[in-house]
């Protein structure tokens, strides 16, 4: 039987197991997809499990999309730009590392039928898979992108690969088309990013969290567009949309 495993610290909130033990069903493979809590210490052990056969493929999520990088033979192209991997196979004996993050949240995006031609982006955050959103964000015609993350060094060191960012301050709103929540801010029930929703002015907003599927930032949200209730073109997109179009891919 072939496994598979997501790999990730916290990994309680994985939705991964659910969809692809869905598929193997669905198409009789034969084979079983868990969810495998790690260390930092232990990676370079479960992918030389992989390099043995123990697992044929592994995904990737928090904290450790790039701390995989160093015990691959090979990166994808958008691996390497966005130095971010989601997804590890195995070809000719070698350690392949993939990004599927950037394809997917182009597609969620693409769903929503938002077109990003002029339009501005403001992302909070500056972690893992800040780098993928960016990268979609550009190839989407995004005008401009703007940056804001509590460890500003963090958001300066992202423009090394992307120097056409923006960063501000943490606190500091910009009035933007796109609002992404990309902080781990949410993960957890009752934490929430603090924001004065009167000074935003979005008309999408996008958390990359996805369990819980409504976090407090996209409630907030919707609750200011009620109150409000001028944001004609609103929409809000928890990233399950993610998960449905890594479905596809
Ligand atoms: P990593 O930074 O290891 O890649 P991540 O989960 O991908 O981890 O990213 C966490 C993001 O959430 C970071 O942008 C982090 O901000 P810092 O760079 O300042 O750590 C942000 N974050 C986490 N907890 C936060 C908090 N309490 N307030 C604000 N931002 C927070």
């Amino acid at each position: 039987m072939k496994k598979y495993l997501v790999i990730g610290n916290p990994i309680e909130h994985s939705l991964s197991p659910l969809l692809h033990n869905f598929w193997i069903k669905k198409h009789g493979i034969d084979a079983i997809y868990e969810k495998k809590l790690l260390e930092k210490s232990d990676i370079e052990k479960i992918l030389n499990g992989m390099r043995e056969g123990k697992t044929q493929g592994i995904n990737v999520t928090v904290p450790f999309k790039k701390e995989v990088i160093p015990f691959l033979d090979q990166l994808s192209d958008i691996a390497k730009k966005t130095q971010s991997v989601n997804t590890i196979f195995k070809r000719q004996d070698k350690l392949i590392g993939d990004n599927t993050d950037v394809y997917g949240f182009s597609e969620a995006i693409k769903l929503t039928n938002f077109d990003l031609k002029n339009k501005k982006a403001l992302i909070f955050g500056a972690g893992g898979v800040v780098p993928s959103i960016i990268l979609a964000l550009k190839n989407m015609g995004t005008l401009e992108i703007i940056l804001s993350n509590r460890t500003k060094a963090k958001a300066e060191g992202l423009k090394k690969n992307f120097p056409f960012l923006k960063v501000i301050n943490w606190g500091d709103i910009i009035k933007s088309d796109l609002i992404i929540n990309a902080t781990s801010l949410g993960i957890k029930k009752n934490e929430e990013i603090k924001l004065d929703y009167s000074k935003i002015d979005g008309q999408l907003f996008y958390d990359v969290i996805y369990n819980p599927s409504e976090t407090k930032f996209l409630e907030n949200a919707k609750k200011f567009e009620k109150k409000n209730g001028k944001w004609k073109k609103y929409v809000y997109l928890p990233s399950n949309e993610i998960i449905r179009n890594m479905a596809r891919y």
